[in-house]
């Protein structure tokens, strides 16, 4: 089985058949849970790990934290599919099941309409996991009896009040719209937790995994807090489900630390990026797997991929989208030869010139740049509390700067700390990156330098 690509049209399939590929090596899709995923994913051994023995440990559920892009999903997707595997070779006891969706939170959505969502979703899975579910447990709820509740009426037409996850924030889309009673009320949620009961009736027994990803997508510290506090009894409390929470940007650091939610959720486990050396075997597997022909050329070869990783400070996602764009260019162009040197001389060029562009579009004061590049040598991360480093007297007079770099998508701001506004952080996008590539005599960041010297 190939990686699976998002829906694409024929013309673009074609492009990649030009290079000699059935399908892109560059998809930034995340891996598959699959042994092909297995495959594909490299260097994060340790990681997978840490994972797999919270998940199998029971108790405070696993919490993972880690930049857009740096493959928190695929690392979960991959622990996911080993757990299965080793429960189907008979080395473990434990059955996890990952449910047929991962969740994102949604600031729309009630407390209610998600927990509907994960109960429907694992009165799902259980119906299409039945087979496995059967024999792994000595009691399994009744197959008719799941799907007369899916399909009932009543239970699809709503029933759904509550409160939102955001605060304040005067969306009212069916917040008491539905009045009186509430989707627990019906009945449903009680069936599946017995069902629940039944399947797993202890820890070691297993559970269904139910992901949380990208809670980074809701604006502010206190609405992650928001939302997992709402479910902490109802959702995170429950016999047979395991929750993985996922976020960037520092959310699920400082939403752990809640302590409503102590005693619930690990501390997270810090996903830094994969080294200069995986990732040059990370593409390379890519390549043999979409190769159509022993023979073909990938537009981005291993080692020209390596550097683009760092010029763009070890985002993956990033350079896969990059070497992507790239490799349409050459199509467009009709550069492709077939010919690996002249693809790496004409990347660089390529490259040179998409920085010197986004650099030369971007308007800026002498002060402004200023405050970027030392922001570019700092690593790129700082938070508005670092002022002094950057020679303002307050954090009000750093401001503009920032909000001018943030304009301009040279800079990103996390969600913001409800109880320390200085604790927000301020760092470079893939933007930044290139156009400091730019504005840095095309050397990659210092730091991946040293590292790439070790
Ligand atoms: N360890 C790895 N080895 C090989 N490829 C990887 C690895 N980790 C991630 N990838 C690839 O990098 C890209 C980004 O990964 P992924 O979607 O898992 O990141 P993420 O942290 O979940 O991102 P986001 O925060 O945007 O959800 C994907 O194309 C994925 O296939
Ligand atoms: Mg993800």
């Amino acid at each position: 089985m190939g990686i699976r690509l998002p829906s694409v049209d024929r013309n673009v399939i074609f492009v990649w058949h030009a290079f000699g590929f059935r399908e892109s090596p560059y998809t930034t899709e995340p891996v598959p849970a699959t042994e092909e995923g297995d495959h594909l994913l490299v260097g994060r051994e340790d990681d997978i790990r840490k994972l797999a023995s919270r998940i199998l440990a029971g108790g405070n559920h696993p919490t993972i934290e880690g930049d857009n892009g740096i493959g928190k999903t695929s690392l979960l997707q991959v622990a996911c599919y080993r757990l299965r595997r080793d429960f189907e070779a008979g080395q473990s006891q434990a059955l996890f099941i990952p449910l047929r969706n991962l969740f994102q939170p949604n600031e729309a959505s009630t407390v209610d309409e998600f927990i509907k969502k994960v109960y429907f979703e694992i009165a799902g899975t259980i119906i299409e996991e039945y087979p496995t579910l059967r024999k792994h447990a000595s009691k399994a709820p009744d197959i008719k009896e799941i799907e007369a509740w899916l399909t009932s009426p009543i239970l699809r037409s709503g029933g759904v009040n509550g409160s939102f996850f955001g605060v304040g924030g005067g969306v009212s889309r069916g917040a008491s719209a539905n009045g009186g009673s509430g989707f627990a009320d019906l009945g449903f949620i009680s069936t599946v937790d017995a069902w629940l009961r039944q399947l797993f009736p202890t820890v070691q027994a297993g559970g269904f995994i139910c992901v949380i990803d990208n809670l980074e997508l809701l604006e502010t510290t206190r609405q992650a807090r928001n939302l997992l506090e709402a479910i902490r009894d109802p959702l995170l409390n429950r016999r047979g489900l395991r929750w993985i929470l996922c976020g960037a940007r520092g959310i699920m650091r400082t939403t752990v630390s809640s302590p409503r939610l102590a005693g619930r959720l690990s501390d997270p486990i810090e996903l830094a990026p994969i080294s200069h050396d995986c990732v040059a075997d990370a593409i390379r597997k890519r390549i043999e797997i979409c190769g159509q022909r022993p023979s073909a050329t990938a537009p981005v070869g291993p080692e020209t991929f390596q550097s683009l990783y760092d010029i763009l400070n070890r985002n993956l996602r990033h350079a896969l989208k990059s070497a992507q764009d790239f490799s349409f260019w050459l199509h467009d162009e009709n550069l492709a030869s077939g010919d690996a040197n002249e693809y790496a001389n004409l990347f660089e060029v390529w490259l040179t010139t998409q920085a010197d562009q986004n650099h030369t579009q971007t308007a800026l004061g002498n002060r402004t740049w200023q405050v970027f590049d030392d922001l570019a040598e700092r690593g790129g991360r700082c938070s508005p509390g670092d002022f002094a480093d950057f020679d303002f007297n307050s954090t009000t007079a750093m401001r503009p700067h920032v909000k001018a770099l943030e304009q301009e998508n040279l800079v990103a701001i996390s969600a913001e700390d409800d109880a320390d506004k200085r604790r927000k952080t301020i760092y470079m996008t893939s933007r930044g990156w290139l156009v400091r590539y730019a504005r840095n005599g095309y050397q990659p960041p210092a730091w991946t330098r040293e590292l790439a010297r070790l």
